[in-house]
Parts: C-alpha cells; sequence; structure tokens
C-alpha cells in the first residue's frame, strides 16, 4: 500500500497539462502515493449542472491533501447557456468550485509564496521575495449576494443613515454583495501569517487593507491583526492600504516579506506578486485548513493552450512541491525546490512565457532530472 493517497483534479484547460508534468517531478522524487481522479469543472457543469459533483467531495474525503489544476468560470448568464438541453430552466446556479471547495473544507489559509529565482530573465528584480497570506472562505466571497435585493434586506439595510441616498433607487436596480469578516477568520489568517514570518525568519508582516475607508470589516482585520502582532515581538508589523501596496510592491518590492489580507484583497495582490517575479506560470497556492490542503497553480484554465504542451508547468510543480512540505516530506520537498532553481538558473529549458520554445513536458522532464 502507498504512503498517501492524493486526489488528482486536473480540471480544466491546460490543468491536464501541468498536472501531467508535476507527476513526473514527484514519481522522480519517489513520493509514494496513490494518486485518485476526480471530476470538477467546466464538462460537469454542462453536463450534470454541477461543477464539484458530490463524489468529488466523498473522494476527497478519503485521502491526504489534493493536486488541484485549473478551472474555467464564467458569469452566471453565461454559464447558464451552456448547460445541456435537458439541464437548461432547472434552476441550476453556477459558482466556482474552487471556491466551494475552499469553503467546504475550510481551507482558511490561502498560502502564495512569490520568490525570483535567480536566472529567470521575467523577474523585475532578483531579490524578491514574498509570501502571500489571502484569507480564503470569507470577505466578498461569502457568496451573500442579493440581486434584486429582497425586501427585509431593503428594510434592515434602511435602518442605516447612509442608505438615505439610495431611497429612490427600486430593488431590481440594485445589487449588493455582502463583505463578511469574522473576528475569529481574521485571527486565523493574522496567526498563519506571524507563524510563517518567525518559522522563515522573515523580519516583518504588511497586513494590506483599507480601514481608513471601509471602517468596520477592514478595521476589524487591522485591529485583530495588531493584537496577534504583539505575541511575536521580533517581528515588526506594517500596515499599508490596498492601493498604495499595488503602488509599492512595483516601485520597491524588495522591501516586503510577508503580506497578509482578506480574500479578495489577497486574490489581487497575490496576482500582482507573481507578477513580480515571472508571472502566473510560476505562482503555486496552498489552500490550507486545519485538517486537509489543496494545492494549485494560481494560473487559470488558459482554454487556448490546453492540451498544446505549451506552458510552463513550474506553478504546478511547485504546488507538488508544497504539498509535499504540507505532509511532512520535507527532503523529497527541498529536492524539488533545487531543482525548479537550478533549471532556471542555468537557462536552457525555457517555455514560451520565457522567451524559449521548450514544451511542458521538456520543462517537466528537466527538472525531473536535476531533482
Ligand atoms: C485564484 C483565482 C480564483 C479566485 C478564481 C479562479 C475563482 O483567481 O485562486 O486566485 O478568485 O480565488
Ligand atoms: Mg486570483
Amino acid at each position: 500500500m502507498s504512503k498517501y493517497r492524493i486526489a488528482w483534479l486536473p480540471g480544466d484547460g491546460v490543468g491536464t497539462d501541468v498536472l501531467n508534468a508535476a507527476r513526473l517531478v514527484l514519481d522522480k522524487v519517489g513520493f509514494d502515493a496513490e494518486y485518485m481522479p476526480g471530476d470538477i469543472g467546466w464538462e460537469f457543469w454542462k453536463s450534470e449542472g454541477n461543477p464539484l459533483p458530490e463524489r468529488t467531495i466523498d473522494l476527497l474525503k478519503s485521502t491526504d491533501a489534493c493536486l488541484f489544476g485549473a478551472i474555467t468560470s464564467k458569469p452566471k448568464d453565461e454559464a447558464a447557456k451552456e448547460l445541456a438541453p435537458n439541464l437548461q430552466e432547472k434552476g441550476f446556479v453556477y459558482s466556482s468550485p474552487i471556491v466551494g471547495l475552499r469553503q467546504m473544507f475550510n481551507l482558511h489559509t490561502n498560502l502564495r509564496p512569490c520568490k525570483a529565482y535567480p536566472g529567470n530573465p521575467l523577474n523585475l528584480r532578483d531579490d524578491i521575495n514574498l509570501v502571500v497570506f489571502r484569507e480564503n472562505t470569507e470577505g466578498l466571497y461569502s457568496g451573500v449576494e442579493f440581486h434584486p435585493v429582497p425586501e427585509v434586506v431593503r428594510a434592515a439595510l434602511g435602518t442605516h443613515p447612509k442608505m438615505k441616498r439610495y431611497d429612490g433607487v427600486p430593488n431590481e436596480d440594485m445589487a449588493i454583495s455582502a463583505r463578511i469578516f469574522t473576528r475569529a477568520g481574521c485571527q486565523t489568517i493574522a496567526r498563519d501569517a506571524f507563524e510563517y514570518a518567525k518559522k522563515h525568519g522573515y523580519p516583518t508582516v504588511t497586513v494590506v487593507e483599507k480601514p481608513n475607508v471601509i471602517r468596520e470589516t477592514s478595521g476589524l482585520m487591522v485591529r485583530e491583526t495588531r493584537k496577534i502582532a504583539q505575541e511575536y515581538p521580533g517581528i515588526e508589523l506594517w500596515e499599508v492600504n490596498i492601493d498604495a501596496m499595488c503602488m509599492w510592491l512595483v516601485k520597491n518590492p524588495q522591501k516586503y516579506s510577508v503580506l497578509v489580507s482578506t480574500n479578495l484583497f489577497g486574490d489581487i495582490i497575490s496576482d500582482l506578486a507573481a507578477q513580480l517575479v515571472g508571472g502566473l506560470g510560476f505562482a503555486a497556492s496552498g489552500n490550507i485548513g486545519d485538517d486537509y490542503a489543496v494545492f494549485e497553480p494560481t494560473h487559470g484554465s488558459a482554454p487556448k493552450y490546453a492540451g498544446k504542451n505549451k506552458v510552463n508547468p513550474i506553478a504546478t510543480i511547485r504546488a507538488a512541491k508544497m504539498m509535499l512540505d504540507y505532509l511532512g516530506e520535507k527532503e523529497k520537498a527541498e529536492r524539488i525546490e533545487n531543482a525548479v532553481a537550478q533549471v532556471i538558473n542555468e537557462g536552457e529549458v525555457r517555455t514560451y512565457d520565457m522567451g524559449g520554445s521548450s514544451t511542458t513536458t521538456q520543462m517537466a522532464e528537466a527538472i525531473a532530472a536535476a531533482a
């Protein structure tokens, strides 16, 4: 029997290409796992009206961790048009299965390391080493949204003096998405960020919010982060507004180390941080909860490249490496990390995003050979 059971979810588009690439590297380092393929994504939305079938959830529950490829997401109305004819008008509403997984398994912490590998021609600078901690289940992703706004919601909101300026607006001409933060959610992500900084020797944690305007939700996050910071006297807490952060990350990215934010702002800064060190072809994520975790490249499904053996698999190979870290397979994780760094530094194998013409498989083979 294998030591681990790993849920294997390629999903849509290039998901299969990049997961196959990661597999070459996992096999090379001798990771002892049984891989359990599962259904997720657009195909299952179209044919079953559910991009995250129950059987996939059951499969995940029977495994130690999951490696996930990519997902195609479309807005509600466009998604509805692509449903199989027999499923039309049955009331199915599309929602992102990866967001669903994060909430269902309470994968509260999204960890996204973005470091500049020496020799990567795409680095903005070579001295960048950022790690983004993104709260992964709450905030504007809570899914509590209204359109049209029901009368009871309208009446409740009407007790707030600032609602006065919407008095003449009909319910159907208004849409509301709730930004829900909990104290526990804020504390968990802040603590994870500080623990990581402590463990890996980072000097600062920067909380990225907008409490000067969004006083209650951003305010709660900043206040809770300040409390947690007091437990970590050796690590400085910096507070930066999301808009200014976007500017500073382009101007002086080398000054920052661990960044922590809530769901949507964390989503935004993680793409920005990824682009500083080569873009989405390099960016890996761990969606980590108390007793389960899903690892994935940060990039989407890139349908035009699906099956073309073209995209950069480094993001997914790094996601696999993060999975090994999570499972306590430190030595194997390190071999993958060093191999990625070596291949990038040698510069002989480069995918199209790096200005080269190597295929997905060639990149994976080069990393596997070095591991
Ligand atoms: C990410 C992605 C997802 C998100 C999408 C695919 C739903 O952008 O993981 O950053 O918004 O969280
Ligand atoms: Mg994103």
